[in-house]
């Protein structure tokens, strides 16, 4: 049975004790971050970690994310940390940010997909800082989901995917982000984004003098071997068949009335109202923050109302938004449809 626990002022210090003697003694215990739902287990026992792997079903070569609650407890886990690094953790931890390491002795190859680098990631949320403090040790944590769902942004979700395989799983509300955090390979000088996120290109940028994204990113071709493991499964899936929708208004509106039936969705904006029946509305294009909070959800929300079709109108791509067009990007298996009326 899954243990799942609705965290408040009153209980808080009892029910992240619990967790973390799970956390100790190789359980599984799901918990918030300002991302996503983390399913966390003791980084350093490989037991633990092969654990998650089976919980999740995921891949195995896919490496894992360690989470840590203070810079301090970085140095044991990495080569070294160089000026570029130090740069963006100042300036973004704690926050949505992981930083790919060249590894040291201690971490286990289970973490790293038998890579010699390493992620780590010190979160801003306090429930999930609190746990791995209490834990007293570094806690190994993929987002929250059955490996090719979407990722978890509330308790239920990971309820849904997980319940019966996991010991706990700790409700701190919805997560304020709602996409994962931007991974950056800092073991050159040149910081190299693996995976967007709410930490943007043009943040690092101004940070560090200089930012890339890695290749895979930016071409619409898939890569057979790409840096990030986790690149080159479909991820994000909806059950449904989802596409993109881009062009402009008229041409969109016309090819949505055209193509609509029953179990068709439609995922537009405030801005572009639709009146047919399942329309779910992310909200404003120009905040491309609030839409990315509910992205997660509303692809549940499609599973669950059993959607054969969803259409999806192309987002603003600026800052996060990025990030929010490559989730629907991947949830889509690269399908964007152009509609151009003139
Ligand atoms: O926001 C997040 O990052 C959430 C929360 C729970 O922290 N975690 C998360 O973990 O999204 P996961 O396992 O679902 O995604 C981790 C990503 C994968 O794409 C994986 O391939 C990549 O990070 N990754 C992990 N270790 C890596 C490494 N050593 N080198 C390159 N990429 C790595
Ligand atoms: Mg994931």
């Amino acid at each position: 049975m899954t243990e799942l626990i609705k965290i408040t002022d009153e209980n808080s210090e009892k029910v992240l004790t619990k967790a973390a003697e799970i956390i100790k003694t190789g359980g599984l215990v799901a918990f918030p971050t300002e991302t996503v739902y983390g399913l966390g287990a003791d980084g350093l026992n490989p037991k633990a970690v092969k654990s998650i792997y089976a919980a999740k079903g995921r891949p195995s070569d896919n490496p894992l994310i360690l989470h840590i609650s203070n810079t301090t407890e970085l140095i044991p886990l990495v080569k070294e940390i160089n000026d570029t690094a130090r740069l963006l953790m100042d300036n973004f931890w704690p926050g949505p940010m992981t930083l790919v390491f060249r590894k040291s002795e201690i971490v286990p190859d289970v973490i790293s997909g038998g890579l010699d680098t390493v992620a780590i990631r010190l979160p801003a949320n306090k429930i999930a800082r609190v746990l791995i403090s209490h834990s007293k040790t570094p806690i190994a944590a993929p987002s929250a989901n059955t490996s090719g769902r979407p990722s978890p942004t509330k308790a239920e979700h990971v309820f849904e995917d997980l319940n019966g395989k996991i010991e706990m799983i700790i409700d701190g509300g919805s997560c304020s982000i709602g996409l994962e955090s931007t991974v950056i390979d800092v073991t050159d000088d040149i910081p190299v984004i693996l995976r967007p996120g709410k930490v943007s290109f043009e943040d690092i940028k101004k940070v560090a003098g200089n930012a890339a994204y890695d290749k895979h990113l930016t071409e619409k071709i898939p890569v057979s071997n790409p840096r990030s493991p986790g690149m080159k499964y479909r991820h994000y899936a909806p059950k449904g068949e989802l596409c993109i929708l881009d062009g402009d208004k008229k041409g969109i509106m016309n090819f949505i009335l055209e193509h609509y039936d029953e179990s068709t969705a439609v995922i537009t904006f405030s801005e572009f109202p639709i009146d047919l029946k399942n329309v779910y509305c992310l909200g404003k294009f120009n905040e491309p923050d609030e839409c990315a909070v509910k992205l997660f959800d509303v692809l549940r929300e499609c599973d669950t109302r059993k959607f054969c079709k969803i259409y999806a109108l192309m987002p603003n791509m600026n800052g996060v938004g990025f990030a929010l067009y490559n989730r629907m990007f991947k949830a889509a298996g690269g399908k964007i449809i152009e509609i151009r009326t003139n």
